[in-house]
């Protein structure tokens, strides 16, 4: 395939046009949702998380006062943008934001490097199309005279279709945490598999929240207000709405587990009674027993030192860390060689 041809067709400004994008991706949620709620132990996967009310509920759990992660990498960038640039030798580059999202953190970084010329152009990246021509638009606006190019892709492909067409080097972010929700083994793959879309000269700074008190992690995934709660069962609510399902979701209460060996917390969806559940779309009914769990998400926590070893296993030298004053989240700027 010749990506060079490709490339401008990927470059949406308003993804909410690409029907073939969406009725790929809605074949695939029946897919999932069919697959997980088949198995023994039932699961969905977290992913599924953001339709526009789940990101929405996810906006408001990032100002909420036990979600410590947000809070924590905000610091960070803004504390450690100019030794972030300085690590970039003075060369220009693109930034290329994974699960760009608002881009709310990554505008620190954005102003900071646009106003020393340090910026080629700016290429967010997010499977959720319409969210990202939104925040595009108000990113050029707020930066007049960056070139700004969203793409409403997976990141494999997106990074792989930018290597044959977007001159200059990249830095690669990957903030907040999201290689937190693979396993431990998945994130070693996922981090390989980044390492081989990246060119030598390219960077990557990659977010992880750090081992630290099981009840402040607890609290951040089962918060007070209930916001998490409404976030994890709006996963059911999405099936109701996508897939024609009639999932109640009062029958269901949202628990999370913190499991300090492995670190990492684990959510579940929890039936409260045997409940029949219709799935139009799938053309079936399943039958939820009484206390039977659906699993949402994990959210895997790190040591430096499981960062430091893990980066070195998918090929890379971590460059420099920079932590938050509490030691609660790190980022880490990862490169090819010293
Ligand atoms: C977006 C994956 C980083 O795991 O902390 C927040 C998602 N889930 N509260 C996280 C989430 C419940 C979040 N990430």
């Amino acid at each position: 395939m010749n990506s060079r041809e490709d490339h401008s067709r990927l470059i949406v400004d308003n993804p909410q046009w690409d029907a073939g994008r969406a009725a790929a991706e809605s074949m695939e949620f029946l897919r999932d949702v069919v697959d997980g709620l088949s198995r023994r132990a039932k699961s969905l996967s977290c992913k599924h998380f953001y339709d526009a009310e789940g990101s929405r509920l996810f906006e408001r759990i990032m100002r909420m006062p036990e979600y410590y992660p947000t809070r924590c990498e905000t610091e960070i960038l803004r504390a450690f943008r100019g030794d972030i640039l300085s690590l970039m030798d003075g060369l220009p580059f693109n930034l290329v934001d994974l699960g760009a999202g608002d881009a709310a953190k990554t505008r620190i970084l954005l102003e900071h490097f646009h106003r020393r010329g340090a910026l080629l152009s700016y290429v967010p990246v997010d499977v959720s199309g319409d969210a990202l021509a939104r925040m595009a638009a108000s990113v050029r606006e707020e930066l007049p005279g960056l070139t700004v190019h969203p793409l409403a892709d997976e990141y494999f492909p997106a990074l792989d279709r930018l290597n044959g067409s977007v001159p200059g080097r990249k830095l690669v972010l990957f903030l907040g945490s999201t290689i937190g929700n693979f396993e431990k083994r998945e994130a070693a793959a996922f981090l390989k598999g980044l390492r081989d879309s990246l060119e030598p000269d390219d960077a990557l700074l990659i977010g992880f929240d750090l081992r630290k008190e099981p009840g402040r992690v607890l609290r951040a995934y089962d918060d007070a207000s209930g916001l998490t709660a409404r976030f994890n069962l709006n996963l059911l609510e999405r099936i109701n709405r996508e897939l024609e399902a009639d999932f109640d979701p009062d029958g269901f209460v949202h628990h999370a587990v913190y499991d300090p060996e492995e670190g990492v917390a684990r959510s579940y969806l929890v039936s409260r009674r045997e409940q029949a559940v219709r799935i139009r779309k799938a053309g079936l009914t399943l039958v939820i027993g009484a206390w039977e769990s659906i699993h949402t998400e994990n959210a895997f926590k790190y040591a430096p030192e499981e960062i430091r070893r893990l980066a070195e296993a998918a090929g890379f030298v971590e460059s420099a860390v920079f932590q938050d004053r509490e030691g609660l989240f790190q980022d880490s700027f990862l490169t090819f060689s010293r």
